[in-house]
Order: structure tokens, then C-alpha cells, then sequence
């Protein structure tokens, strides 16, 4: 994800400079039953720990996760703004308090958890809004959801399952939003309700990525391979198989670099044909593909507004007549000049992302 970091920011620069909205980026969506993974997934795609993960019902509330790229804390102090810190979380329900320990922001998850849904597994509708400022993350809305249930417990409604599968709808409906299906691989494929969800907002499977989570975990003798090859289920933008920290390794407190190496000598024991393939860092990887694809498909937009802006400022600039009299003007002629360079070049270099490259050339739907 870090290498489209500098893209987007440039172009965003480029959407301020022409005043114009500044670019959408899909919202990434978890979906999945209880316990599959979900939230380990996304963790390791933000790449830093904060998430509530366990066995159970552990997210019990939408997390309305929202990346804000910010300058690094150096250039910050030379210029003496922003907050003291390289990398803070702020929550929506208490907007004024800076949280730059990540314990912290997992702990204050849960107890705003607590507030709305209760210490007895209930569950909310309401979501949880957190914004998470960093140099090293894409600008990215990134939604963790409850895990589709059956049978309710604790202080769950009889009608748990229909509530969830509203509220999973409610976000993956969205046509803004890339669906990542989470199924374990140590349970049937064929019957996972992630897909069967994924499946009914995204028919053509434009917008949905299966993520195959707990490879680890499989009965001896058996292995995913038929899975990931897309020979059970065929899925349009890809089949991933991860291996995420088990229980152990959150309980030991396993760094997320750890799990990453040790995901790969997985990979490469057990999947050797598929281990370039395989694996959370590939994920990330895909995922900034089918980014930058969308990023691609905004661009003609921008280039018309750039063209038409220029013309207009040239036009207002000739009405001046005598040159350089209206200093502002000659101003916003440099400043849309340098707008339709820019743009120029990150069309140059969005035009080198191989389309090839994204699953036999699918296309979004954004
Ligand atoms: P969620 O309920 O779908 O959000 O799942 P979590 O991310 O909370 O994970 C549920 C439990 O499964 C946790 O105890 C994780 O440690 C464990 N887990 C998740 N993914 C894997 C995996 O790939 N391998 C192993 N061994 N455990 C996993
Ligand atoms: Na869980
Ligand atoms: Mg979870």
C-alpha cells in the first residue's frame, strides 16, 4: 500500500489546486462468520495492532476506520503544526482526545463497545468512528463488522442472524465498497456465508476478493489448494489464502513483522506453486492494485476539469490585455499550468499499472 501513498498524495494536491472534490477511494469491507478472521485481516493490511480480535463475538459494533495520510512528525515540527506525534488515533465520541498509544485505542474500542451493546455479547448497529493519522497509511475508509451468527447468545435478540446480516447489507450494499469475503479454510467453502452475502449486493463478483484465513489450521492430510486455485468457487478479482497470529500468538503478544515472516515460510513449505501469490502482503498488494485501477478510471475527469479551468483562466487572463498587470491572474495561470503537469504525469505513471495484472483485466464497478 505504501508505494501508492506518494501517487495519491500528489494527486489530491492537484484535486486542491483545482478546487475539485478529492478523489473517492473505495471503502474496504470485511465480511465473514464469527471468528474467521476478519478483524486480523484488516489489521494486517493498516499494519499495526489495535483491533479487538478473539475467539467469539469479539466486534460487536461497526468500526468505521478511516486512514488520514499526514506528513511525517519531522517536517510537522519544522513547520509547528499538527499533533506531537508520528502516528495518533481520534475517535468520533470524544473527538478532543488524542490517543497515541494503539493499546489505548483497542482498550477505548472495547469500552465504547460496552456503552452501546452491553458486557453480554449484545450487539449495535451503531458504529464506532475512528480516525487513524499516519505517514504510512493511503487515505482509506476501512470497515471491521460483526460476524455472521446463528444461534444467539448471551444478551443477543432470538433474531441475531436477520440483524447482522441487515447490518453486514446495510455497508456492502454501498457500490463504493470492495467486499472482502473472510472464510476460514478449515470450514466448507461451499457453504460460507461470506460469499453468500457478498454474492447477493455483487452478483458479477466485480467488487468481492476471497480471502482464504486460518490455512494453518487445516486437518492433516488436507490443503486449500483447489480452493485457492479457484476450482471449488471461482471468484473474478482473486482467491488470497492467509495465515493470521492465532489465539497463542495474540496471547504472547506476537509482533504483526513476526507473523508476516512466518507467513511466508508457511507459504513456501506448503504452498510452494502458490506462495507469490498467497499471503497478507500480497493481499495489501492486490488491494492497491484495484485502488489504483479506480484512481486510473477518475483521472479523464480530472484531466477535463484541469483543461477547462486552464482555458478559463487564460480567457479571463487575455481580457486583462496588458501583461502581468493582474498578478493574481498570472498566478492562477502558473498554479493550473503546474495542476495539468502533475496530472500529466501521474496519468504517465497510472498508465503503467498493468491492468493485465488484475485477475484476466476484471473490471470495477466504481
Ligand atoms: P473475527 O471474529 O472474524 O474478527 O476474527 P478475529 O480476527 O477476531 O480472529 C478470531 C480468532 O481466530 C482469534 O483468536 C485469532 O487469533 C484466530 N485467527 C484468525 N486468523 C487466524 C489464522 O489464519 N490462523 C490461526 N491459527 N488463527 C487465526
Ligand atoms: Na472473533
Ligand atoms: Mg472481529
Amino acid at each position: 500500500m505504501e508505494t501508492l501513498i506518494p501517487t495519491i498524495n500528489r494527486l489530491q494536491e492537484v484535486f486542491l489546486t483545482v478546487g475539485a472534490e478529492i478523489i473517492q477511494l473505495p471503502q474496504i469491507v470485511v465480511v465473514g462468520s464469527q471468528s474467521s478472521g476478519k478483524s486480523s485481516v484488516l489489521e494486517s493490511l493498516v499494519g499495526r495492532d489495535f483491533l479487538p480480535r478473539g475467539l467469539g463475538i469479539v466486534t460487536r459494533r461497526p468500526l468505521v476506520l478511516q486512514l488520514i495520510n499526514v506528513a511525517p512528525l519531522k517536517e510537522r515540527l519544522k513547520l509547528d503544526i499538527g499533533v506531537k506525534a508520528e502516528e495518533w488515533g481520534t475517535f468520533l465520541h470524544c473527538k478532543n482526545q488524542i490517543f497515541s498509544d494503539f493499546q489505548e485505542i483497542c482498550r477505548e474500542i472495547e469500552a465504547e463497545t460496552e456503552r452501546t451493546s452491553g458486557d453480554n455479547k449484545g450487539i449495535s448497529p451503531e458504529p464506532i468512528y475512528l480516525k487513524i493519522f499516519s505517514p504510512k497509511v493511503l487515505n482509506l475508509t476501512l470497515v471491521d463488522l460483526p460476524g455472521i451468527t446463528k444461534v444467539p447468545v448471551g444478551d443477543q435478540p432470538e433474531d441475531i442472524e436477520a440483524q447482522v446480516q441487515e447490518m453486514i447489507l446495510s455497508f456492502i450494499s454501498n457500490p463504493n465498497s470492495l467486499i472482502l469475503a473472510v472464510s476460514p479454510a478449515n470450514s466448507d467453502l461451499a457453504t460460507t456465508d461470506a460469499l453468500k452475502l457478498a454474492r447477493e449486493v455483487d452478483p458479477d463478483g466485480r467488487r468481492t476478493l476471497l480471502v482464504v484465513s486460518k490455512l494453518d489450521l487445516m486437518d492433516a492430510g488436507t490443503d486449500a489448494l483447489e480452493v485457492l486455485l479457484g476450482r471449488v468457487i471461482p471468484v473474478r478479482l482473486g482467491i488470497i489464502g492467509v495465515v493470521n497470529r492465532s489465539q497463542h500468538d495474540i496471547n504472547i503478544q506476537k509482533s504483526l513483522e513476526n507473523s508476516l515472516k512466518d507467513e511466508q515460510a508457511f507459504l513456501q513449505r506448503h504452498y510452494p506453486s502458490l506462495a507469490s501469490r498467497a499471503g497478507s502482503r500480497y493481499l495489501a498488494k492486490t488491494l492497491s492494485k484495484l485502488l489504483m485501477h479506480h484512481i486510473r478510471e477518475c483521472l479523464p475527469d480530472l484531466k477535463t476539469r484541469v483543461t477547462m479551468l486552464s482555458a478559463q483562466y487564460q480567457a479571463r487572463l487575455n481580457s486583462y490585455g496588458q501583461p502581468v498587470e493582474d498578478q493574481s491572474a498570472t498566478l492562477l495561470q502558473i498554479v493550473t499550468k503546474f495542476a495539468s503537469d502533475y496530472c500529466n504525469t501521474i496519468e504517465g505513471t497510472a498508465r503503467h499499472i498493468q491492468t493485465s495484472e488484475l485477475c484476466g483485466g476484471a473490471r470495477m464497478c466504481y
